[in-house]
């Protein structure tokens, strides 16, 4: 996501801001901007691309002064362009703002009516507004950010100047990372902690509902609520590349623990608790649409390709209406049946695979109407589609989908939740109980992440494994394709993904001491035909590792067991995953293969 950096201190900060947006560059952006304080304004550069083309624009236009912040930003309200790009300033303020501010469309409502002017498609421009008005009130910086904080709702980590404050910053968090530079006679903040690494080693991180305020000399805490927070720093041990993984050893494994945060980005703002429903959002699709749906053809590739088959199950059984999921790259060769009447919901991790791409583009063509389901804004299949249904997963580095393939379930279900309560086959009872627990979900992730450990003991266990199954029912046997895909992908071991029914029309042939079966046995309608999978493993010696919410499922059957919470069974692959995600990765990690940059593979696959 965004990245942010603000600076305080004695030296011209132009390429300081510069210098640490680079060392945020991991975090992906698709445009930066910079505001710095020469003493008498706030000159503000945009660019949008690359760190160069700010850095282009730097050297055609200095900007001298030695308080300023900067800004990379991952679109994910309006596109990437210049001028979406942050600062956004309104009258003598400079924001710079990652997150999203779900209350955005009726503050905006109101700041137009009261005649505020918006320059850019954002939602981060209104807190520019919130704290100019404040300001305009006689508040200063600080309770002016404070009397904004108050009113705008969602995932916030803020940077505000002032060209009244020629060396001030106020910084505000809630749920999106900020951490504070202390040096010598210098403070910075930043989104994290590498961008800090050339001029202090002493952090203090923020915590949510934290507000902040920086000089040359001074660091000021507080609670939004007015509390006074002490906390000393903590001094950071950690090398350069490891603070740009967040201290884990690979993205793949830090991706893997951001998917409670991923979840909860990706339902924020678009769940209606009361009501049971979600926001249409962009996705473009009407009350009269959802009712007139024909059938979904949900296409995609690969990882995506598994959510599709996923949300297969959710749109038949939610929603009600006939769905069918296809592999994009199949999809043109068999001149399919598709125009009028049918949702084409193109599911894709980057948004330019070329497959999902040339897929969604005949199902156009032919007349369909087109929701991509993407995880980056602007991308190909977000510029082709009717519509879009963002997931809010964040950039993703790992080669291998992880964060994204859960936040495309959620994205799936929310969908189908949607389109059921249009067309009757969700009532508002049911939907107020579905989103009750789905909203618990991202706590239960958690809760499973919490035992990695576990997992990795496991790992070890089955590392010098050649062949592995992955079997899974109903519910979850996209979960068991995916687990075998996640670890073949990544630890080169022969992995094979099944429906638990189709074990005996083949590879229980397979089976014997040496094939580790990793089965998914949540308590659902499929868990009595999934033990007895079980069963026929353990009779040929199989090494059952049993994912399951209740230890009795496998009881003395599984060698291993990998636990999750319970939840509605809707949900259950949005916990089941992880330790499918775990297990590979510590494979992986084990057998001692490039676990961010398998061999042979790209993260985007851009030609057929
Ligand atoms: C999954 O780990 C892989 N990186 C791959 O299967 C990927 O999901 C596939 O190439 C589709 O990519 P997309 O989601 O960007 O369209």
């Amino acid at each position: 996501m965004c990245g942010i950096i603000g600076y305080v201190g004695n030296e011209e900060c132009a390429p300081i801001l510069l210098e640490g947006l680079r060392r945020l560059e991991y975090r992906g952006y698709d445009s930066a901007g910079v505001a710095v304080h020469d003493g008498t304004e706030l000159r503000v550069l945009r660019a949008a691309g690359k760190l160069t083309a700010l850095g282009d624009a730097l050297a055609r236009t200095p900007v001298h002064g030695t308080t300023g912040i900067g800004h990379t930003r991952w679109a994910t309200h309006g596109k990437p362009s210049e001028h979406n790009a942050h600062p956004h300033v309104s009258g003598g303020i400079a924001v710079v703002h990652n997150g999203i501010i779900e209350n955005h469309v009726e503050l905006k409502q109101r700041l137009k009516a009261e005649g505020r002017e918006f320059l850019s498609d954002t939602d981060t421009e209104i807190v520019a507004h919130l704290v100019d008005l404040a300001t305009q009130r006689g508040l200063d910086l600080f309770e002016a950010l404070r009397s904004a904080l108050r009113e705008i709702r969602g995932a916030y980590a803020i940077a505000v100047m002032s060209k009244s404050d020629p060396a001030r910053i106020v910084l505000a968090k809630n749920a999106s990372p900020l951490v504070v530079g202390i040096g010598d006679g210098v403070m910075l903040a930043a989104s994290d902690v590498p961008a800090l690494l050339s001029h202090t080693r002493d952090v203090i991180f923020l915590e949510d509902g934290e507000m902040a305020e920086i000089t040359r000399a001074k660091v000021r805490l507080e609670r939004v609520d007015g509390t006074r927070v002490d906390r000393a720093p903590v001094r950071i041990t950690w090398s350069l590349m490891q603070a740009e993984r967040g201290g884990y050893k690979h993205f793949m494994l830090k991706e893997i623990h951001e998917q409670p945060r991923a979840l909860e980005d990706t339902l924020r703002g678009r769940v209606v608790l009361e009501t049971g429903d979600f926001e249409a959002g962009e996705m473009g699709i009407g009350d009269d649409d959802a009712k007139t749906v024909k059938r979904v053809i949900l296409l995609a590739c690969g990882t995506s390709y598994h959510a599709a088959l996923h949300g297969r199950y959710l749109l038949e059984g939610l929603a009600r209406v006939p769905a069918v999921a296809e592999l994009a790259s199949e999809f043109r060769y068999r001149n399919p049946v598709v125009g009028p009447g049918d949702l084409v919901v193109a599911v894709s991790q980057s948004g330019e695979t070329a497959d999902t791409l040339a897929a969604a583009k005949e199902a156009k063509e032919r007349g369909a109407r087109i929701l991509a389901v993407v995880n980056v804004q602007g991308s190909a299949i977000a510029r082709m589609a009717h519509g879009t249904l963002y997931t809010h997963a964040g950039p993703e580095i790992g080669v291998a989908s992880t964060k994204c393939f859960t936040a495309q379930l959620a994205a799936l279900t929310m969908l189908s939740i949607y389109l059921g309560r249009r067309r009757g086959a969700v009532t508002r009872e049911v939907g107020v109980a579905l989103l009750a627990e789905l909203v618990a979900v991202p706590n239960k992730m958690r809760d499973v992440l919490a035992t990695a450990r576990h997992i990795e003991t496991v790992a070890r266990s089955i590392m010098h494994a050649r062949d592995a199954l992955f079997l899974g029912r109903g519910l979850s046997s996209a979960v068991a394709l995916e687990g075998a895909l996640k670890l073949k992908e990544i630890s080169y071991v022969h992995a094979e993904g099944y429906a638990g029914g189709e074990m005996k029309h083949g590879p229980l042939a397979l089976v014997d001491r040496d094939m580790p079966v990793v089965c998914l046995l949540p308590s659902d309608s499929t868990l009595e035909k999934m033990q007895s999978n079980v069963q026929e493993v353990r009779a040929r010696d199989g090494q059952v590792i049993a994912v399951v919410d209740d230890d009795k499922a496998a009881a003395s059957l599984a060698a291993h067991t990998l636990k999750v919470p319970p939840t509605h069974e809707w949900f259950t692959p949005l916990l089941t995953s992880i330790p499918l995600q775990l297990l590979s990765y510590y494979v992986a990690d084990l057998r001692g293969t490039d676990v961010d940059q398998p061999r042979n593979l790209a993260k985007t696959v851009t030609v057929e």
